[in-house]
């Protein structure tokens, strides 16, 4: 494991997804014993899987307690049921919540069903902020940068809004499906605004194909065209990057 520091964010190197895993869980479970009724801000795709299985095996061994965690996912395809198995609710309940006792009704994720686009936004927002803000929000990045599902030219004063997709996005996402025209071409996301007043945020990346999206975000401007740029304003930013990911660094 390497330390080092790039533009105000905490980088931990590590040799591979495994150990990405296990440090990211490391520290979700550090936050929950230092406070038992966290707000977790969580992420769905290949990233964190391995986290999920690692904070799953942790609970089953009573290391960590989910019962007063309250926890706020980033994103949610749209429109899709929630039972659709491609959903991120049912991501969710199948990677984590069904292995661990975080309480139904402290589980959030934007509701994909509801036609009223507003209404499903503005509950969102309302529900963070009087949660008290994310305590620790879990991020991963697109190979074009994108935290959450806001897409690059984002508008970083943003909260829960209604996104077009990325052709990159939805080619990245096209794995997921049978046919790529099979993948929602728009998405609910927490808006940056959102992401910016979490206390602490946790990135994650790994593989070859996230090295330019890591390299641009810490090395590069602060740019809408890449909104993880906008990490580089955050006061409590750590990064648990694998040696792939942190290939042109
Ligand atoms: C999903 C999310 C996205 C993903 C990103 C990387 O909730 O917030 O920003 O983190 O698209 O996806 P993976 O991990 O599948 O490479």
């Amino acid at each position: 494991m390497k330390t080092v520091d790039i533009n105000n964010i905490k980088i931990i190197i590590v040799d591979n997804y495994e150990q990405m895993s296990k440090k990211a869980a490391a520290m979700i479970e550090a936050q929950v014993l230092l406070k038992r009724n966290s707000v977790l801000g969580l992420a769905t795709g290949s990233t964190p899987e391995g986290m999920y299985q690692e904070l799953v095996k942790k609970y089953q061994e009573n290391e960590v307690n989910f019962q007063d965690v309250t926890t706020f996912n980033l994103d949610e395809y749209y429109p899709i049921a929630s039972d659709n198995p491609q959903s991120y609710a049912y991501y969710m309940y199948e990677h984590f919540f069904k292995h661990v006792n975080v309480r139904e009704h402290y589980q959030n994720i934007p509701n994909g069903s509801n036609t009223n686009v507003e209404e499903t936004c503005q509950a969102y927002d309302r529900a963070i902020e009087a949660s008290g803000n994310i305590d620790l929000q879990i991020l991963g990045i697109g190979t074009n940068g994108h935290i959450g599902f806001n897409e690059p030219d984002v508008k970083f004063e943003a909260g829960t809004h209604l996104v077009e997709l990325d052709e990159e996005t939805i080619e990245a996402n096209a794995r997921f499906f049978e046919h790529i025209e099979d993948v929602p071409k728009q998405a609910l996301s927490m808006g940056i605004r959102n992401i910016m007043h979490s206390k602490k945020i946790i990135l994650m990346a790994s593989g070859q194909n996230k090295a330019k999206a890591i390299h641009a975000m810490l090395r590069g401007p602060v740019t809408p065209e890449l909104p993880a740029s906008i990490l580089q304003l955050h006061q409590d930013v750590t990064l648990i990057i694998d040696e792939a990911a942190a290939g042109e660094l």
